[in-house]
């Protein structure tokens, strides 16, 4: 293939090659840094020894599986409040704000088995490290000749784990559906899971996502309340092969607690530079498996947060504010979450799209199906938008709007289940995935997201353009002279992504080993000769995915996590081979956040 973007601008990195081994991989004249790991303490200086790791420990240490990924500037002035830290632009200080999306026992304690025949180890006080070992880090950091540090001594570090303390917001807060026996208000719950990608509000705060709950919860679902059977089948809780939390927490057993679930599946809203504060779960984006947030804001106008859930045949959605956004008025802005409304979209195959609204007393959203109040249908969306006819999606994960072009795009990494086309999911047996663009109304830049319409065109078809079989055939953009995607150049399975300064679009991917190389980033044009080339930037070492991926203010700085690393098959905590990245034999695999400069300190990318 023609190598495609030599004669850009804007992306002139020499890209790496697809391969697959135990170390990670930048372009030459790029340096890397392991910045956080599991197990690090964020408050003093010593090593990590996973032997003696106890919940207290864990509680106090840099949790696992490290996903989203939001740089939150400090400003050098002592007395800024937080929004005048956000919005100081620093990008030599700041805090990292990241989610820990789940525990893999098998890779963070010797001897436990997770082998084919489930043969499940689990003790009390492992479950009781996991737990430690989920939610959100707060690390403060600063760079200094190059390199960044972890300020152990700061103020601002903090964990959120599955027993924080939160509260509940929207119209599900206090709801009897809500209600436990730990907590009879149904409106302070403890704790997060699940916490997968994230976004950032403009006036200073992180959006954490609560994606795959299912898994921490067992029981049998016909032993429960038949109005939450349905609900808690279409959020895989209480299958068979879950994690066995429940026995050893009854927080996690649905016969015991059969209200629990309920709690879990929203978007939390952290205050990072309120070290005190407590995180909000906001039941007005609606419960399901959440990927992540991102808000769209734009002065005078109600603020858009759209938001993707991760399964297959499920939808996408977006939040109107019933407020509008007063970019002076941080503190008011903090209740605009709180009321609007939900839409799900729908996709047709003229390439318009419609958002369908999720309001209690609509359409099919009444007491004759069981909705009885607008809590009912925020509880259960997905039974909600199927309902009123939105279109079911292959898994979409991020979804991001360019702050240059002001388009929207939806990263749909993959879905094998597919036996039936869908307007935007052409591909049957989908196992490469796509991406789509949404135009709302409105010129470049300028476009109308609180819209009821839009119109959507595939981006990217993920895989090999090459490919003789058609499901896994990759479309890519074609340049000025013809120039094609290069070997290294196409990927599979778009997860995360964000976009720099200059409108390039990267994406991170979790599923390319199936396709014989690395997960990683790549990164692309989304406008101009070379729109939809990628070129590969990053490639991760075996059995992990890449994640979370965070420019600083300036660009010159770009966080990635890299989770899971050395999941592949036979792999556990005691493997001799697999030990990203310390490759020392007293530590396992350890999930990392890398940070990536160039070597002269430039723009990353250019
Ligand atoms: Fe946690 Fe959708 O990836
Ligand atoms: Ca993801
Ligand atoms: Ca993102
Ligand atoms: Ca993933």
């Amino acid at each position: 293939a023609l190598s495609g973007c030599q004669q850009q601008q804007t992306l002139s990195f020499e890209e790496i090659a697809h391969r697959l081994d135990h170390h990670h991989h930048a372009p030459n004249g790029y340096q890397t840094q392991r910045l956080l790991s599991w197990g690090d303490s964020l408050h003093r200086q010593d090593s990590f020894t996973p032997d003696t790791l106890t919940p207290a420990a864990q509680a106090q240490r840099f949790g696992f599986n490290n996903d989203f990924i939001g740089f939150m500037p400090l400003s050098n002035q002592q007395t800024a409040t937080g929004y005048e830290h956000f919005t100081s632009s620093n990008s030599q200080r700041g805090l990292l704000c990241v989610n820990h999306e789940y525990t893999q026992p098998h890779l963070m304690f010797s001897g436990y088995r997770d082998d084919e025949d489930g043969d499940f180890n689990t003790r009390p006080e492992h479950v009781a490290i996991e737990q430690q070992a989920c939610g959100h880090s707060v690390v403060e950091i600063e760079l200094q000749n190059g390199h960044w540090q972890v300020n152990t001594d700061s103020p601002y570090n903090r964990r959120i784990t599955v027993t924080t303390p939160m509260i509940v917001t929207g119209p599900a807060a206090g709801h009897p559906r809500l209600q436990t026996s730990q907590d009879p208000s149904g409106a302070r719950i403890l704790g997060t899971l699940g916490n997968c990608a994230g976004g950032k509000t403009p006036w200073g705060t992180v959006m954490i996502a609560e994606e795959g709950i299912g898994s921490a919860f067992i029981g049998n679902r016909s032993n429960i309340p038949k109005t939450e059977q349905d609900n808690y089948q279409r959020l895989a809780i209480g299958n068979d092969d879950n994690r066995r939390w429940g026995d050893v927490d009854p927080r996690f057993h649905i016969e015991k607690e059969p209200n629990e679930a309920n709690r879990f599946g929203w978007m939390v809203e952290l205050d990072p530079y309120d070290p005190e504060s407590t995180p909000r779960k906001l039941t007005s984006l609606g419960r399901f498996e959440h990927e992540g947030t991102t808000i769209v804001a734009k002065p005078g106008k109600p603020i858009v947060a759209y938001t993707g859930d991760d399964d297959e045949f499920q939808f996408f959605y977006k939040f109107v504010s019933a407020g509008v956004y007063q970019p002076e008025q941080p503190a008011a802005n903090r209740q605009l979450l709180e009321q609007g409304t939900l839409y799900a979209a729908k996709l047709n195959d003229d390439g318009s799209g419609e958002w369908l609204s999720l309001r209690h007393g609509e359409a099919f959203l009444t007491e004759q199906f069981g909705f009885h109040s607008q809590a009912d249908v925020l509880i259960e969306c997905r039974r909600a938008a199927a309902m009123i006819g939105a279109t079911p999606m292959d898994r979409p994960e991020d979804i991001e709007t360019n702050p240059v072009n002001d388009c929207t795009y939806v990263m749909l990494t993959k879905n094998k289940k597919r036996k039936t086309q869908d307007p935007g999911n052409m591909r049957l047996n989908n196992s490469a995935g796509h991406i789509l663009e949404l135009l709302h109304p409105g010129k470049d830049g300028q476009r109308d997201h609180t819209a009821h319409t839009f119109q959507w065109n595939t981006f990217i078809l993920g895989g090999d353009p090459g490919s003789d079989t058609l499901n896994n055939q990759g479309f890519y953009g074609t340049g000025p002279n013809g120039e094609t995607v290069s070997d290294a150049g196409w990927f599979a399975t778009p997860d995360n992504l964000t976009f720099d300064r200059q409108g390039n679009m990267w994406v991170a991917t979790d599923g390319c080993e199936a396709f014989g190389f690395h997960d990683g980033l790549w990164a692309m044009p989304t406008a101009g000769p070379y729109r939809a080339i990628p070129k590969h930037f990053f490639g991760c070492p075996l059995g992990a995915e890449l994640c979370g991926p965070e420019f600083t203010p300036d660009g010159n700085t770009l966080f990635v996590s890299v989770q899971h690393p050395a999941d592949a098959h036979g792999s556990t905590f005691d493997h001799p081979v697999h030990r990203w990245p310390d490759f020392d034999e007293a530590l396992p695999p350890r999930p990392s956040v890398i940070a990536i400069r160039r070597k002269d300190g430039g723009r990353v990318g250019s």
